[in-house]
């Protein structure tokens, strides 16, 4: 029989059966797919939901917060780019106590799975904002549930001369293990910069500090000059910002790779550029356990339940009764 007929015979027993299975495991949490709503582009509470059935989303990672309310940077915070965009928000967000008072609520009440994505300036900060998140959970309940943290160390530490977290192993795992300090019950992931020589190296020092898994990327750091006004463009000024979108899916790719090939059994998300379905499998079959669609989002709000269905219908034109046949295939 040629190959061709085989994959055909495949696919036509996976329509015949019905029956794709698209759940996918993070570390220890099990979700219904791999398909996340990336954080900072879903919003805090249940905005998407005027678009999305939420619980029909692998799950939800809320916009990062800190321990108290942060302003963020002055406008413009955005910026279109060939290819994606350039942002500037500036973690902007309402404090986690805020948060557990006036949004998680929303959010459960929604069925969605969240990811609670914390951020600080210093090692203690992740320390404070994940034990308020400990102590609030209990309090809010819905048909969702909060199923892992995800630590945000693409931002600046001010104790490293504003160095980001990120840029260094020993910053990142001190982090990583003042969340789990502090919030001892949850399953860490951590959200990870591309702007290091060796990825692999961080991804090393956040998994030996207790990360079941990270997330890879963050945006790429950039800068854009308005030349009529011949001044950098974002209100951030020399800081710059981060750049999203289709330009930067072949550095997630990259990203995820790297880290699969140095650690074939861990935990991996990967975020970056994903619009399509051709995007999502590229994540996976470079080793990304789930994927995250986030700047998408903000062009399409209905991206990320669309590429529930489309991974659907790939698995079926393609005889694939899980994603598990294809995660990793990339490494040969
Ligand atoms: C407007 C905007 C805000 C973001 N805010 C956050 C954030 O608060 N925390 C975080 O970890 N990542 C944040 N990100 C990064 C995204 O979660 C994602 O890692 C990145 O944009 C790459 O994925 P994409 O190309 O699909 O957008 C933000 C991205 C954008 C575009």
């Amino acid at each position: 029989m040629s190959s061709a007929t085989a994959r055909w015979r495949q696919a036509w027993h996976a329509v015949v059966a019905g029956d794709v299975d698209l759940s996918a495991a993070v570390g220890s949490v099990t979700l219904p797919n791999p398909v996340l709503a990336a954080s900072g582009t879903a919003g805090h509470a249940d905005e998407l939901g005027a678009y999305v059935a939420l619980d029909r989303l692998g799950a939800v990672v809320v916009k990062s917060l800190a321990a108290e309310p942060w302003p963020g940077n002055p406008a413009p915070r955005v910026r279109e780019t060939p290819g994606g965009m350039l942002n500037s928000v500036g973690l902007q967000g309402p404090g986690i106590d805020a948060w557990l008072r006036d949004d998680l609520g929303r959010l459960l009440g929604s069925g969605a799975r969240v990811v609670v994505s914390v951020w600080g300036r210093r090692v203690a900060d992740f320390e404070t904002v994940a034990r308020r998140l400990a102590d609030g959970l209990s309090e809010v309940t819905g048909p969702g549930s909060v199923v892992a943290v995800e630590v945000n160390v693409s931002c600046p530490n001010v104790e490293d001369r504003r160095r980001m977290f990120a840029h260094s192993p020993t910053a990142t795992a001190e982090a990583v293990a003042a969340v789990g300090a502090g919030c001892p019950a949850l399953p860490r992931w951590a959200k990870l910069s591309p702007n290091v020589a060796d990825l692999a190296e961080v991804a090393g020092a956040a998994y030996g500090a207790g990360a079941e898994a990270v997330t890879l990327v963050n945006t790429v750091l950039g800068l854009s000059v308005d030349v009529a006004r011949r001044r950098v463009a974002l209100g951030s000024g020399a800081a710059g910002g981060g750049l999203s979108g289709p330009a930067v899916l072949p550095v997630a790719v990259r990203s995820v790779f790297d880290v699969r090939a140095a650690f074939p059994d861990a935990g991996i998300v990967g975020v970056g550029g994903v619009t399509d379905v051709s995007g999502a499998l590229q994540l996976v079959m470079a080793g990304a356990d789930a994927v995250g669609v986030g700047t998408a989002t903000l062009r399409d709000p209905r991206a990320t339940a669309r590429l529930v269905g489309a991974l659907e219908r790939w698995c079926r034109a393609e005889g694939v009764r899980s994603l598990g046949e294809v995660r990793g295939a990339a490494h040969g």
